[in-house]
């Protein structure tokens, strides 16, 4: 019998790491990174009637309003590559209302509820000092993950919400946002450590990831 793919939520305060270590998980484990953030920011550079008006709640540091973001990200899910391959869904939900649009066909269930947990202080550092390079989609940061490369680093851009001033606006949102969407995932959520360098991170979602394999394949072969 064929096994159902992955379905992976992970979830965090901003530059948390998720962008980061979705990087890292898509890599090992063959999941389509499926990114509200990173969807809103490519309707954004179309200038798209979508785009335009999710730029004004993102620079303000709010959730963009449902009817956009729900259908962009159910749209995405259903795509055939994530089909396939399983999906790592990365800001998304961030409000009870956008979990149970999501839930409401019975769809898109999750099988493993990732929360990284970092502390405030470090989560500014990690914003003003983060780059992207356009060419690649890799995230780089000037102190903890510096570019291989003068060219590279000649081509790197900065977020237009990645100021301490906007970063504090976006920590409001996702406190008063976070208990609600976490209390309906609260059974298969795994609190991980995002302090510690990358990969030492990696490290702890690597053997949950691991941990839900195998009791997958226990599971299966008691049918
Ligand atoms: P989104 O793009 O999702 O932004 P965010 O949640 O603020 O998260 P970030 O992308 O900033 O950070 P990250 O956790 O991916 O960290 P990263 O890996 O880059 O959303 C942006 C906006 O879109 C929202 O404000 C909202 O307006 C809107 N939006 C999005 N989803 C929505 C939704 N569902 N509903 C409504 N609106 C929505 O890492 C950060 C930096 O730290 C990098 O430089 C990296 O190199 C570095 N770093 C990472 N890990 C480590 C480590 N372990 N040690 C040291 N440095 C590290």
């Amino acid at each position: 019998e064929e096994e159902e793919r992955l379905h992976i939520m992970i979830s965090g305060p901003p530059a948390s790491g998720k962008g980061t270590q979705c990087q890292l998980i898509s890599h090992k484990y063959g999941l389509v990174h499926v990114s509200a953030g990173d969807l809103l920011r490519t309707e954004i550079s179309t200038a798209s009637p979508n785009g335009k008006l999710a730029k004004q709640f993102m620079e303000k540091g709010e959730l963009v309003p449902d009817d956009i973001v729900v259908s962009m990200v159910t749209r995405r899910l259903s795509q055939p590559d994530s089909l396939l391959h399983g999906w790592l869904l990365d800001g998304f939900p961030r409000s009870l209302s956008q979990a149970t649009s999501l839930h409401r066909s019975g769809h898109f269930l999750p099988h493993l509820f990732i929360l990284l947990d970092v502390s405030e202080d470090i989560l500014v550092d990690r914003v003003v000092g983060r780059r992207l390079d356009p060419l690649t989609g890799n995230i780089y940061h000037l102190k903890y993950s510096p570019p291989e490369s003068d060219e590279i680093a000649a081509r790197l851009t900065q977020r237009f919400d990645d100021t301490e001033e906007k970063v504090k606006l976006r920590l409001n949102t996702h406190r008063q946002n976070v208990e609600s969407v976490l209390s309906m995932y609260k059974d298969i959520t795994v609190k991980i450590n995002g302090n510690v360098s990358k990969e030492e991170v990696f490290n702890q979602i690597d053997s949950a990831l691991t941990n839900l394999l195998e009791q997958r394949k226990v599971a299966l072969g008691k049918t």
